[in-house]
């Protein structure tokens, strides 16, 4: 099959892409409107960039109407976002904060979930999520534009929290971490099914069958 994704329906672009590009991990993204009220919602779009400076970026998708996201608002009114590390034992929280609640209603509450106050930005962290990055908007790039228009969020990770139990001397274990992936659908996945290559040091030839 080859395809022209400009002849395809946007809704087969979007089918096809979400299908392939898997697993995709998960920014469960925590922001604050400029009047203090708290918003969370989960974006699979989403990746490390660096360590120098640690930065992180996310993509919310406008809405079929043109709205843009609450997450992508408030992270533009306030510079400020923090990234939730989503696992396995929040896997139900993280799904429902995707609904679409009008801007100003507190998924916090509306799922049932605690915020923490962070340490360096003001949007509150998910005190059941086992690590949090606290990030300062670098910029906001978008893409397209209207309904279903992208916009990459790029911040700078300027605070990071990670339970001590998970902490292992800098190198957190993905058995202890119990990270999920974002798949096609409604599915997801368990990142329990790992397995090991170590890095090749020069050019190696490929093992004999
Ligand atoms: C696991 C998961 C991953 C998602 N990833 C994205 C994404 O990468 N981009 C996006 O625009 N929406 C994504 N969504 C949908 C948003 O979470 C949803 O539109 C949410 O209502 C946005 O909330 P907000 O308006 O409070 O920012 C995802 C939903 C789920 C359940």
């Amino acid at each position: 099959m080859e395809l022209d994704p400009e002849a395809l329906e946007l809704r087969e672009r979007y089918a096809v892409m979400i299908s392939l590009i898997v697993p995709r991990p998960i920014a469960w993204v925590s922001t604050i409107s400029p009047d203090g009220v708290p918003n969370l919602a989960p974006f699979s779009f989403f990746t490390g960039i660096t360590a120098k400076p640690m930065s992180v970026c996310f993509a919310p998708v406008n809405n079929r109407d043109g709205r843009e996201k609450d997450s992508l608002v408030n992270a533009r009114a306030t510079g400020q976002f923090v990234v939730n590390l989503a696992t396995e034992a929040n896997a139900a929280a993280i799904n429902q904060s995707s609904a679409d609640y009008p801007y100003g209603v507190s998924e916090f509450e509306k799922v049932g979930l605690t915020p923490l106050p962070s340490v360096k930005v003001r949007p509150p962290r998910v005190k059941e999520s086992p690590a949090q990055m606290e990030c300062q908007l670098l910029r906001v790039v978008t893409i397209g534009e209207g309904p279903l228009a992208g916009n990459l969020v790029i911040g700078k990770v300027v605070h990071l929290s990670i339970a001590d139990a998970l902490w292992n001397g800098g190198q957190p274990r993905h058995q202890d971490l119990k990270a999920i992936g974002r798949m096609e659908g409604s599915w997801y996945a368990r990142t329990g099914d790992a397995f090991e290559l170590p890095r090749p040091s020069s050019v190696a030839k490929p093992p004999k069958s």
